[in-house]
């Protein structure tokens, strides 16, 4: 019989595709705000906010099938393009590919140490102890905070997503026959778990503060720097903001609504003006598990985001993660982390001020008139983007006054309308729909159901919205929009043109006259994702770019010192597109916009994540989550062992530093 990860002593194993399919299934939103339809019409109709010259150059970039140009063909057309590095090759094997003439050093693996005295990773003895002392799994937002204004001294913030058991544990998953549907097939199946290794994932989660040093053109890590420090489920945190000691984050072991521990599902994230961490909690609904009745007050919305999930097994161990036990326990989850990396025994604030929903990541910019602006996507099928501007203002001389920045000002959603206008709604208690009537009693009650809050101002319904990036340089920003396959066809919009979207696209707003505070700006698609030689994917890559150019599911991004854009992806491999996930250069301004280069690909299983530079754009940190991750992959037998390549070693999830040889700018 099937069984269901988190509820039974054997458990099937699904793939991480499935997994993950299922976390953003589970909070459906099911409000009933328009999908624009009509699409074809109403797009091409949109196209007179382009302008005249803009129009053509939308219409003539469609690529017409199988017009795809090899590398050389493209090198020998583009000498206009700002980037300036040989393309690799797309493909799929066991390591990590750089274009030609940079070096991609491994700088952390998962169990490395970060503190000088730190246990040695010994991966069939490991412990949650040792874990907490080591390096954490599946590194997936890496962020660069310079010490004295240094470029090559700084420190490395990293967030740790999640785990996978299957290939972390030594003796844990086999491979069996399982009958599904009548049909035999192999699959990974778990073993018990037990408390210790719960622990050990516990540990593994969460963050990473590690000063790092360029020696002699080699980053290496400071093992005796006074700001390491590991972030960890069992890190105590604070919750600030409008939603601090409100009821419905008291806890029988918190009476005050005020003392979390820990964070988890920290995906991209980002740092602040001031050199703060910035960690944002996705997925947190799959660590609760247990049921709660319908008609419990916490029912509707913890539904809304998916909670409990139960893809852990955490709540047989610990009653916090038990929503039967305590359901305001899963309020103190969902919202961003603010952590001062400078003090390595401050405790970390969760921001409650900014909303509570799946946040994927966390970019700030400090606006032209001091305020500070931060863009963050929630990423679930039909869910929605959000920015948040500080009540108050920067203060570049004051670094204490810029601690508290995140706790007063205002949320918005954004309404992407057809004729190209973006609509900043505020999510503020007694403006429109967002009184007691309708169920939110206060601002406290409208952040912790933001998803609600949101969907009751009519909110657009995004295909997954990931990262968003703004670009300080030229006032616009960049929204990954990962992939929806579930769009039907009549709910296609002009924001999100495709239905059954699998390979995603990318969204840019032109906020007004540069300010990211405006609340009425532009938007337009930068890129439909996909193989453009395939007509019906629909994809808009410049035909520039070449066959190995293309890329589906873009998911972090990061802007470099120049301004120029790169774009890293999750899921690739999983769709089988004979290329691995990787990062991405991407044009954005003039003739050559949509045009994309493939700088560096992942080994197979593995999601591209990071990515991120040091100030002087001549280091490009990039995170390779989940490598071996791929088919039937257990501990004993993943689909790599990179980066170690060693039969004694798991494969681990790392953090590259890719240098140019001999020095100079990235791309
Ligand atoms: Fe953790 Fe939305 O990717
Ligand atoms: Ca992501
Ligand atoms: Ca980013
Ligand atoms: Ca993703």
């Amino acid at each position: 019989m099937d069984k269901q990860l988190g509820t039974t002593e054997e458990t099937e194993f699904k793939t991480l595709t499935e997994r993950r399919e299922e976390l953003e299934d589970i909070g459906q939103n099911c409000s009933t705000n328009p999908t624009m339809g009509d699409i074809i019409n109403r797009r091409f109709s949109r196209r007179s906010f382009l302008g005249g010259s803009l129009a053509v150059a939308a219409i003539s970039t469609t690529v017409s099938p199988l017009a795809l140009l090899t590398a050389d063909e493209a090198r020998a057309s583009d000498s206009a393009s700002p980037f300036d590095f040989s393309e690799i090759e797309a493909g799929v094997d066991e390591t990590h590919h750089v274009a030609e003439g940079y070096d991609a050093d491994i700088l952390l693996r998962w169990g490395d140490k970060i503190f000088a005295d730190s246990p040695e990773f010994d991966p069939l003895k490991q412990t949650a102890e040792a874990q907490s002392r080591q390096f954490g799994y599946n590194n997936d937002y890496v962020g660069f905070i310079p010490l004295d204004g240094s470029p090559d001294h700084g420190l490395l913030v990293v967030n740790h997503e999640y785990t996978n058991a299957e290939i972390m544990f030594p003796n844990f998953a086999r491979v069996e026959k399982v009958t599904e549907d009548g049909k035999e097939e192999d699959k990974v199946v778990l073993g018990e778990y037990t408390k210790e290794l719960v622990d050990i994932e516990m540990a593994a989660h969460g963050g990473t503060v590690i000063e790092i040093r360029k020696v002699d053109g080699k980053w290496q890590p400071v093992l005796d720097g006074k700001y390491n420090r590991r972030i960890t489920v069992n890190t105590e945190m604070q919750l600030s903001g409008p939603v601090a000691g409100h009821g419905r984050v008291k806890t029988a072991a918190d009476p005050s609504g005020k003392k979390v521990f820990g964070t988890i599902n920290n995906c991209a994230g980002g740092v602040t003006a001031w050199g703060t961490y910035m960690m944002a909690e996705e997925n947190f609904n799959g660590y609760f598990g247990g049921e709660l009745a319908e008609d419990h007050p916490e029912f509707k919305q913890l539904k809304r985001l998916g909670a409990p999930g139960g893809q852990y097994e955490w709540s047989k161990f610990y009653d916090r993660f038990d929503v039967s036990k305590d359901p305001n326990e899963a309020n103190r989850f969902g919202w961003v982390v603010e952590v001062d990396p400078l003090d390595p025994a401050s405790v970390p604030k969760k921001r409650t001020a900014i909303g509570r929903f799946k946040h994927e990541g966390c970019e700030s910019i400090v606006n032209k008139d001091g305020r500070v602006v931060l863009y963050s996507g929630d990423d679930e099928r039909y869910d929605y983007v959000y920015k948040f501007v500080t009540t108050g203002t920067y203060n570049p001389n004051d670094r204490a006054a810029n601690l508290n920045l995140f706790d007063e000002g205002t949320l918005y959603v954004a309404k992407f309308d057809e004729d190209g206008t973006v609509t900043w709604m505020p999510i503020v208690h007694g403006e429109g729909p967002l009184t007691a009537e309708n169920g939110f009693a206060s601002q406290a009650d409208v952040l912790i159901n933001t998803r609600l809050a949101a969907d009751a101002l009519g909110a657009t319904k995004m295909d997954r919205p990931e990262d968003i990036q703004p670009n300080a340089k030229t006032g616009k920003v960049y929204v990954m929009l990962t992939n929806n396959t579930k769009r039907k066809e009549e709910e296609a919009d002009a924001a999100n043109p495709r239905a059954k979207n699998a390979f995603g696209h990318i969204v840019e707003i032109s906020e007004t006259d540069g300010d990211f505070a405006s609340t009425k700006s532009k938007w337009d698609i930068l890129l439909k994702c996909g193989d453009p030689s395939v007509a019906d994917v629909g994809a808009s890559f410049s035909t520039a770019t070449t066959k190995n150019g293309w890329f589906g599911m873009p998911d972090n991004c990061a802007i470099d010192a120049d301004g120029r854009l790169w774009v890293s992806t999750d899921g690739n491999n999983e769709k089988e597109t004979g290329r691995t996930d990787g990062v991405w250069a991407i044009e954005t301004e003039g003739e050559g916009r949509g045009t994309s280069k493939l700088f560096f690909r992942v080994p197979v299983g593995a999601e591209m994540c990071g990515p991120s530079f040091n100030p002087t754009s001549d280091t490009f940190f990039l995170a390779v989550q989940h490598p071996g991750d791929a088919g039937l992959a257990t501990y004993e037998k993943p689909a790599t062992r990179w980066p170690d390549f060693r039969d004694d070693m798991p494969v681990r999830p790392a953090v590259v530093a890719v240098t140019k040889q001999g020095g100079g700018k990235i791309g």
